[in-house]
């Protein structure tokens, strides 16, 4: 088939290498030149492993191209895909669907035949129809379909999760959109993966309920992890005893400091804007939303704790910055909150990240970077782990411990076993597994007051604090 794809951010770029793969023909366009410039050349704008070689084979191939021209992109095309960006609008919480609206009212003016127009990317209930509307307006005797086809791709595993989905979800309106869709998903279908044809409303809610749910399943291991502490419980058993149960899984039981990234965050938000438009109370989503912005604000409380309460003019060594490993973004990183509270508290902060380290400099300030992560644990008071690099759980304890100044390691996301970093001389702060010496300190907004001199004054801050 003949794929236009519209915007080469991570979705569209991904999605489009993929349906290249198969076999198709594929045609990636971006208005930014340079993107599109160092595309052809082989050079990736984002930090993905395994897309480089497959865009440099299908580009040999001559199934896969990329221009500025979306007319040229257009010209035969069987299917265009959307795929542009839906950031949150600043203060609203809702997507800017601007991106969208401009894509879909460009591809109105070089429409063929009977093309359909996909939307790939993550959009709230009833863009479609404004999709259509759009097209409508400019083409009012035009034939076309519009689909929705959201992509549940994460990133650092994208490819796969691409080529091997759980599911492909699909919404279409009539026959021809049905037909094409279910054509270009043929490879994944006969490989036996669930095709779920649906509305196209039903296909855009799927996405954001989606990421809705796993998000409060995350949180919900959190706060459980927050009582294990207190009940001297670990959560990772709590974890493995209840995922094996089938109707609740295994995955995304993994408890830390909180969820982050370029999806959860924001569509979580967008979620309620569209529920709050329809007067629904969407409470558990709600509750989400609040308890892990607190959880990322209270892990510095973790840090204080383990260094006796006070980090004015300590030094605090942070290994991980990205929300997650394998991805250079720092989009909603809990490493961020993190390290401004314990700048406010007065801690000098020393940073290493395997790949972030260029994005993170954009969103932290007065932060000495390393490439070394041994460096950066030197003269260190505290080393926090912060995100689970393969490359950090690799790390040489007996070494990090020789160029610390004080032995103390909180591990954000228990990269390291309890009784390992112990035997290598560390005094171990981790997520959910029982605290040695109980912290007094419990409510989440803790840190809205200034917690250091809060607790010079009164020797008891929980208890003002109910
Ligand atoms: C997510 C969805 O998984 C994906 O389907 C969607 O298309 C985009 O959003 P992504 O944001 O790339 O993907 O990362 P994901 O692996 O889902 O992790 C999101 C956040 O949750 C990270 O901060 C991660 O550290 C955290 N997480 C995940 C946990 O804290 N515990 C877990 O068990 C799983």
């Amino acid at each position: 088939m003949k794929i236009a794809i519209v915007g080469t951010g991570y979705v569209g770029l991904v999605s489009g290498t993929c349906f290249a793969e198969w076999g198709n023909r594929v045609v990636c366009v971006d208005k930014d030149v340079g993107k599109i410039a160092q595309l052809r050349q082989g050079k990736m704008p984002i930090y993905e492993p395994g897309l480089e070689k497959l865009v440099v084979r299908n580009q040999a191939a001559g199934r896969l191209s990329f221009t500025t021209s979306l007319a040229e992109a257009m010209r035969g095309v069987d299917i265009v895909f959307i795929a542009v960006g839906t950031p949150p609008r600043p203060g609203h919480g809702d997507a800017d669907l601007s991106f969208i609206y401009t894509a879909a009212k460009e591809i109105a003016y070089s429409l063929e035949g009977n093309a359909v127009v996909a939307v790939k990317s993550t959009v709230p209930v009833g863009t479609g129809d404004a999709v259509k509307k759009i097209i409508a307006t400019v083409r009012p005797n035009g034939s076309f379909s519009v689909a929705s086809n959201p992509e549940f791709l994460r990133e650092g595993s994208a490819i796969d999760d691409f080529l091997f989905p759980d599911r492909v979800v699909i919404g279409v309106e009539d026959e021809n959109a049905r037909k094409a869709m279910l054509a270009l998903y043929r490879p994944l279908a006969e490989a036996n993966t669930p095709v779920v044809v649906g509305q196209r409303r039903s296909a855009e809610l799927i996405k954001y309920a989606s990421n809705a749910f796993l998000a409060t399943k995350i949180t919900f291991i959190n706060e459980l992890a927050d009582l294990c502490e207190h009940v001297g419980t670990d959560v990772g058993e709590l974890a493995l005893g209840m995922g094996l149960d089938h109707r609740i899984g295994k995955a995304f039981l993994n408890a830390g400091p909180g969820y982050g990234g370029s999806c959860f965050p924001k569509d979580t938000l967008a979620l309620l804007r569209t529920a709050q438009d329809h007067g629904v109370a969407l409470r558990i989503v709600e509750e989400t939303v609040a308890a892990n912005e607190a959880r990322k604000r209270k892990m510095a409380l973790k840090v204080l704790d383990a260094v006796g309460g006070d980090v004015d003019g300590l030094t605090i060594s942070v290994l991980g910055l990205t929300f997650k490993p394998d991805t250079d973004d720092m989009r909603d990183a809990p490493s961020v909150p993190l390290i401004e509270t314990l700048q406010r508290f007065g801690a000098k902060i020393r940073a290493h990240d395997p790949v972030g380290m260029e994005n993170a400099a954009r969103v932290v300030e007065n932060v000495a970077l390393f490439n070394d992560p041994y460096e950066c644990a030197r003269d260190a008071d505290a080393v926090v782990i912060v995100t689970e690099w393969e490359s950090i759980r690799q790390l040489d304890l007996h070494r990090l411990k020789q160029v610390m100044r004080s032995a103390n390691l909180i591990d954000l996301r228990n990269a390291f076993g309890r009784g390992v970093a112990q035997a290598a001389g560390f005094q171990v702060s981790s997520i959910g597994q029982p605290v040695p010496h109980q912290s007094s300190i419990t409510s989440g907004d803790v840190l809205a007051f200034p917690y250091r001199k809060f607790r010079q004054r009164d020797p008891e801050p929980a208890a003002m604090m109910r």
